[in-house]
């Protein structure tokens, strides 16, 4: 048996459109998978130039947010194998403690989040759920309080959600990645002094890249993680270590 053949199983990936969960969705696509992906953009056809490839995926607008566009989603199908929640913002310049950004980044990040996967448990019986989380779950990040207070509850949300979800077999893991290059994060890694000082500091000695992360959400959405839910896998180089 392929593990990771991932033909007839239907993928939903939210924030699929560039980064971590494009390649995670490409991923999906590569092994077989029917997959539909997210972004905040009107259409597939706006993220040309960017480094999303939306090539064989099917693409929905979607503002995570927003509770009531949550609420309305339709991706058109009756059944989900793996619901991958990628879809996440950051304020920068110490815009997070503005209680309305703090609310905002909250909603994007951790209310959002258990919108999908409430909305989303009955299609997904026997399925699993990816949280993509950060290091930031596990530790302040000093200038962004909502960003890592979002992650953070993020990581009780999984072990709360694998609790209450696991007689159906729904498996809910989160992934901690570290710094990895993406649009996100190009503040750090367009910098040359900023990025070699942070690539001193990982033992890996480079910061990730998106295909870094993705192989560990085909893992855990694979049967090779049939008896993991509940718990998060760090992804960092070793920073933390
Ligand atoms: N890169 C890192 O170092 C790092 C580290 C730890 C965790 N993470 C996490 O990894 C995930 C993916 O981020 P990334 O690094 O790959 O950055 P990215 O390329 O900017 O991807 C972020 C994704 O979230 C979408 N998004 C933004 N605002 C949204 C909203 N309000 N509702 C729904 N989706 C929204 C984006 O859509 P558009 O493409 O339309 O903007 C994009 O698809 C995030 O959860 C992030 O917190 C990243």
């Amino acid at each position: 048996m392929n593990a990771f053949d991932f033909r007839g199983k239907t993928v939903l990936v939210t924030g699929g459109s560039t980064g971590i969960g494009n390649a995670s969705a490409r991923g999906f696509l590569a092994a077989g998978a029917r997959v539909i992906v997210t972004g905040t953009r009107a259409s597939a056809a706006d993220y040309a130039g960017s480094d999303g490839d939306l090539a064989g995926l099917e693409y929905h607008r979607l503002d995570q947010g927003d509770a009531a566009a949550v609420a309305a989603f339709d991706p058109g199908v009756d059944r989900l194998d793996v619901l991958v929640v990628a879809g996440a913002k950051v304020a920068y310049r110490r815009a997070e403690f503005e209680i309305e950004t703090f609310a905002d980044v909250l909603a994007t990040n951790l209310t959002g989040p258990m919108q999908l996967a409430t909305k989303f448990r009955a299609r997904l019986q026997g399925g699993s759920i990816i949280f993509i989380g950060s290091v930031a779950s596990f530790r302040g990040t000093i200038g962004q309080p909502a960003y890592s207070a979002s992650k953070g509850g993020l990581l009780t949300l999984t072990k709360t959600l694998a609790q209450a979800f696991g007689g159906e077999g729904i498996r809910v893991n989160l992934i901690a990645p570290g710094l990895v290059r993406s649009k996100m994060t190009a503040v750090t890694w367009t910098v040359p002094e900023r990025l070699a000082a942070t690539e001193a500091q990982v033992p890996l000695r480079r910061i990730g890249e998106p295909d870094d992360i993705a192989g560990a959400v085909l893992f855990l959405a694979s049967p090779l993680a049939g008896y993991i839910t509940g718990t998060s896998l760090i992804i960092d180089g070793g920073l933390s270590a």
